[in-house]
């Protein structure tokens, strides 16, 4: 391809030889001045390349910004729970442990809580923030809950209510990078009791932070 400067440049040259055949002009300095326009179309065919090597890679880039925008908005998750709606409940001291079911949904965005099982379950792989309070009042026991993937423990929060009538309050909290189908629940561990009302003393939330 030529550029309008190299035509300009050609035109230029065409005089020039006829310049050069009515004797007015060196021969020899006609064919420098080729080589110089030979040169200057060659540099300007490789700036060429590398603006249009430089437009693929800008492209490339903006899908997969595009790619990275559609994911993220694509999956949206959090969950905000108590353990109770209107009722002034215990839940244990049982023999064995159980998973609590927190009946209270304040929030289910992406539907990855169920109210039934009691089980988060990640519906992509990512980073998920998880954070549980737990409340007890009563005679003495052991009072608090475990956070569990997969149904192995990560964190527990735990209190202990000694001799006569008190209270305690504890929670903890934990990011982890979960797998799609990772399942996650607050597990009351045998001998332990919370309780909650409708002041929402006993909470469960969590939130997908980035995918991965
Ligand atoms: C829930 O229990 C706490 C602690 O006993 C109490 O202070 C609060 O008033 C109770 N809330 C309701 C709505 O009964």
């Amino acid at each position: 391809m030529k550029t309008p400067g190299a035509v300009l440049l050609l035109l230029w040259l065409g005089l020039l030889v006829g310049a050069a055949e009515s004797g007015d002009i060196d021969l020899l300095e006609l064919k420098y001045l080729r080589s110089q326009v030979q040169d200057f179309e060659s540099r300007l065919q490789v700036s060429e390349k590398k603006a249009r090597d430089f437009e693929t890679r800008l492209k490339a880039s903006e899908d997969y910004i595009v790619n990275l925008q559609k994911r993220d908005e694509g999956v949206k998750v959090a969950f905000s729970l108590s353990l109770e709606q209107n009722e002034w409940r215990y839940s244990g001291p049982y023999n064995t442990g159980t998973t609590l079911i927190y009946k209270q949904v304040f929030l289910n965005i992406g539907n990855a809580y169920s109210p039934s099982s009691g089980y988060f379950t990640a519906p992509v792989r990512g980073v998920y923030d998880f954070s549980f309070y737990a409340y007890g009042e009563g005679n003495s026991h052991h009072m608090g809950a475990v956070l569990r993937v997969n149904k192995q423990t990560l964190v527990m929060a735990y209190g202990h209510i000694k001799e006569g009538y008190g209270d305690a309050d504890a929670s903890n909290g934990v990011s982890v990078l979960l797998e799609k189908g990772d399942e996650v629940d607050v597990y009351l561990p045998a001998n332990h009791r919370v309780h909650d009302n409708n002041s929402h003393h006993s909470t469960f939330r969590g939130h997908l932070l980035f995918q991965m």
